[in-house]
């Protein structure tokens, strides 16, 4: 049955010969650089920086909603600033590699025949969800650092599910094209002799490799502090905003510019605990406060190192009678929104530089940092440091 469709295949192809015209002519695309080790040198390079997306997008996910059996250490303090830049820059750098990549090989869509048996088909039609996704997965990941929304559907979600699918087609496509890759890089298969006069395929790498390298040191300004001055193309300059940093989210798009300013505002720890509290921003202030030097690490990729002073969670937990090994559920004042609350884990709730933060550099909180108080620890991403707090819940 295969094999009678194939025949019929070959001679559709036959019959449709004299007909080919444009890009689908024999020898339309003369340039030797749509050669098929440029694809793979090109192909490689992708492969790395996609995969190094792929994990530290994926790790990024799980803090934020963890499965039962993933457990993120609030140790190394610095550890998510690091992942979230590694995947902010390697989706940078993948943006004009891809672009290379896909002027290199647009000739093979016009291959011919187009379809030459069942599994040919499946590879190509592979090259859909892999082409598609990871165009969305650039742009859309690029409008979401610049904070530019200019769709409908929710970013995190359709990103993390095209995120799976791309990263599906790609190991289909590696799966096909991985032979002929590492025989075209052994020398194993013969490559088109440069143009004469044309640019070399040396040249064209080196022009991609410097465009990849100027892209993602002109935006990893924005967390690493010494190529700040290089930033030009960086969404964030994380030494500006109030007090110093940048704001993400404001107290008026939260709506809580009157209910964190209220002088009767409170603080509550109830849940699994002894004694349930309610503290007032003076009550907090009495407490014996600690001073940590965290960074704030945005999702976005921004990140910022500042002094946070105020009373460590645990403390709390211990005054209010908590259990051991406790989780805490955050809760900010923000009356909706997917972020207004956010989950210590044991290990994070435990950790004495864990704060409920009331002042940061020697300040009290400005109203857009959280004012009167927010979570503040180590290796949390900036979404979970929940501003505007109201309520930690111990389960
Ligand atoms: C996001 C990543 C990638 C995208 C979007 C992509 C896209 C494409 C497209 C559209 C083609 C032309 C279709 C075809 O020749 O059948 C192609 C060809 C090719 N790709 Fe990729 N690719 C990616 C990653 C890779 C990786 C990781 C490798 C290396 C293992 C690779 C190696 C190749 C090779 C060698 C060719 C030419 C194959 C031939 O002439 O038969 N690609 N790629």
């Amino acid at each position: 049955m295969v094999r009678r469709v194939e025949q019929n295949l070959d001679r559709l192809w036959t019959r449709l010969a004299p007909f080919r015209r444009g890009p689908f002519k024999q020898d339309a695309f003369t340039s030797p650089l749509h050669s098929r080790k440029t694809a793979a040198i090109l192909g490689i390079a992708l492969g790395v920086s996609f995969t190094v997306c792929f994990l530290t997008g994926l790790l990024s996910h799980l803090i934020q909603h963890p499965p039962g059996w993933f457990l993120w250490p609030s140790r190394p303090a610095g550890l998510y600033r690091v992942t979230q830049g590694l995947h902010v820059a390697t989706g940078i750098a993948a943006i004009p590699l891809l672009g290379a990549k896909l002027w290199t090989v647009f000739p093979r869509l016009f291959l011919w025949p187009p379809v030459e048996n069942a599994a040919h088909a499946l590879e190509r039609l592979s090259l859909l969800p892999l082409v598609g996704g990871s165009v969305f997965l650039l742009v859309s990941g690029l409008n979401n650092i610049a904070l530019w929304y200019p769709w409908e559907f929710f970013f995190p979600a359709a990103h993390y599910w095209a995120a799976w699918i791309t990263v599906g087609a790609l190991v289909v496509h590696v799966g096909a094209k991985g032979s002929i890759t590492s025989a075209l890089l052994r020398r194993q298969l013969p490559d088109p002799p440069a143009a004469p006069g044309g640019m070399s395929r040396r040249s064209f790498l080196a022009s991609v490799a410097g465009a990849a390298g100027l892209v993602t040191l002109a935006t990893a300004g924005q967390t690493v502090r010494p190529l700040r001055r290089l930033s030009l193309l960086a969404p964030r300059d994380p030494g500006v905003g109030p007090q110093g940093f940048p704001v993400n989210k404001t107290a008026r798009s939260a709506v809580v510019t009157q209910s964190a300013t209220d002088p009767q505002w409170r603080l509550i720890v109830e849940g699994r605990v002894g004694r349930p509290l309610s503290l007032s921003l003076a009550d907090l202030r009495a407490m014996e406060q600690r001073e940590v030097i965290l960074p704030i690490a945005c999702v976005e990729g921004w990140s910022a190192t500042a002094r946070w002073r105020g009373v460590p969670v645990q403390d709390l937990l211990a005054l209010a009678g908590s259990p051991e090994q406790a989780e805490v559920t955050a809760e900010s004042l923000q009356p909706r929104g997917l972020y207004r609350k956010s989950e210590l884990n044991r290990l994070h709730a435990a950790d004495a530089d864990t704060l409920v933060a009331l002042e940061v550099n020697g300040e009290p909180l400005h109203l857009e940092h959280g004012y009167p108080a927010r979570i503040m620890g180590p290796n949390r991403p900036g979404v979970m440091q929940t501003k505007w707090l109201a309520k930690l819940v111990v389960s």
